[in-house]
């Protein structure tokens, strides 16, 4: 196995408050530790995006056809988890693992790449998915997924639930079903225990719900 430097990273310089505990959902590992310690500077992550933005675009966008998640205006705390996870390889991701496997990207990169990332306007034009199982699909959401993605679909960046609203569709499908299917490892429990029930066209609608929320802060 290789060292990574991220691990190495010093956690004493300063702590982020918000974030001292993880919740009780997952095991807070030294990588993730060490990203939520240091304090983002956006500034700063807009060189770092540069290694980003070939596949996630230079807005943050993603793409539509949503091989490649919009990550604009994310909770820096879930860009956080999902780069540690990636980098573990906790989360199976061939695509992006290459560079995020760069023993050069710091804990203090990171945190930096995720506070830009976060700052990034949200615009509105990702893919809107089909439209036509909207109340089946609110049905499922509301009594399986709002109380943790909210009933805007804005998650909680303290329990690091990720916002859904403005993400593509197919992106949105593709991850419930990597969820259910053991594919996306460290997801919260219960998350998982209810997707398992779910059919591929609970799926289709719950992401067709999920599409059409209103874009945050428009
Ligand atoms: C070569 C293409 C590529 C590059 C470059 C890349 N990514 Fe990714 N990224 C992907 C793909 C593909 C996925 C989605 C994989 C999946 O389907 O789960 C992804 C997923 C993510 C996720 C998870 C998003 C979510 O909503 O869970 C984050 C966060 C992320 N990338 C951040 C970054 C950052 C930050 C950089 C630059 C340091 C970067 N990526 C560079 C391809 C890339
Ligand atoms: C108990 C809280 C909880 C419930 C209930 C829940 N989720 Fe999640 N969800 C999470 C957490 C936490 C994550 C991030 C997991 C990780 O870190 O990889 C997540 C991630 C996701 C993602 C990936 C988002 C991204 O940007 O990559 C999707 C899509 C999703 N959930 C959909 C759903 C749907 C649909 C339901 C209802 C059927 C649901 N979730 C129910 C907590 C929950």
């Amino acid at each position: 196995m290789k060292v990574s430097l991220w691990n190495a990273w010093p956690l004493a310089l300063c702590s982020t408050a918000a974030f001292a505990q993880a919740p009780a959902w997952f095991e807070l590992k030294p990588d993730l530790r060490a990203a939520l310690a240091a304090k983002g500077d956006a500034k700063r992550g807009a060189g770092v995006f540069e290694l980003c933005e070939a596949c996630h675009r230079k807005d943050g966008a993603g793409r539509a056809k949503g091989n490649f998640p919009a990550l604009a205006g994310q909770h820096a705390s879930v860009l956080m988890k999902q780069l540690a996870d990636i980098r573990a390889g906790r989360r199976f991701n061939p695509v992006m693992q290459a560079v995020i496997d760069d023993p050069s990207i710091t804990a203090q990169d990171v945190a930096d790449v995720a506070a830009y990332a976060q700052s990034l306007p949200v615009r509105g034009e990702h893919d809107k998915g089909p439209g036509k199982a909207l109340a089946p699909g609110k049905r499922l959401y509301e009594r399986d997924c709002a109380s943790c993605h909210g009933a805007a679909g804005q998650g909680q960046a303290a329990q690091f639930y990720p916002r859904v609203a403005a993400q593509h569709y197919p992106y949105l499908v593709r991850e419930v079903q990597m969820i259910r299917d053991g594919q996306r490892r460290n997801s919260h429990p219960e998350m998982v225990a209810v997707v398992k029930r779910y059919s591929v066209a609970d799926i289709e609608a719950v992401a067709d719900y999920m599409a059409q929320f209103p874009v945050p802060g428009k």
